[in-house]
């Protein structure tokens, strides 16, 4: 069976016809393209590579059905650039060396963006609990920590809330 749903993703407006069992993370990157949105742990919630804001929270959208997301506004890392430059996470990751192989970079940016909206003076403590859900093989994340601490300085003001 399949239903209508309308997405608001990365500030553009779409409607889509979707399966029952169609999860975002596969409407995201087969139908829009967007392949910043990352598939690592055969989508059984694992490894947080696939995440991306919905209403500016983190979830896991190789668990998240479509269907749930109808109405909503959809943030993924290809949505994030400032003024068509990299976000001041963004450019903290790339000044401290945090990206190895980059495939959890996109997730692990976007429950950061997450955090620091809700939390702007989030302690490491914070930065920990709110990136356990994303893993790292490569860079130990001393320097993913390091980068956000950094991010946290230049980010008086998130994104969002500019303007
Ligand atoms: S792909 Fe691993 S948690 Fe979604
Ligand atoms: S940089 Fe390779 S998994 Fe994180």
């Amino acid at each position: 069976m399949t239903s209508n749903i309308n997405l608001k993703i990365n500030g553009a407006r779409y409607a889509f016809s979707v399966r029952d069992d169609e999860t975002l993370l596969e409407l995201l990157r087969t139908r829009v393209g967007l392949t910043g949105v990352k598939k690592a742990c055969d989508a059984i919630g694992e490894c947080g590579a696939c995440t991306v804001l919905v209403g500016g929270r983190a979830i896991y959208s190789c668990l998240y059905p479509a269907l749930r997301a109808d109405g909503a506004e959809i943030v993924t890392i290809e949505g994030l650039a400032v003024d068509g430059g990299l976000n001041p996470i963004q450019e903290s990751f790339l000044k401290l060396g945090a990206i190895q192989c980059g495939f959890c970079t996109p997730g692990m940016i976007l429950s950061t963006q997450a955090l620091l909206e809700e939390n702007p003076e989030a302690s490491v403590q914070d930065i920990h609990d709110a990136l356990s859900g994303n893993l790292c093989r490569c860079t130990g994340y001393e320097k993913i920590i390091e980068a956000i601490m950094m991010a946290k300085q230049t980010y008086a003001k998130p994104v969002s809330r500019r303007g």
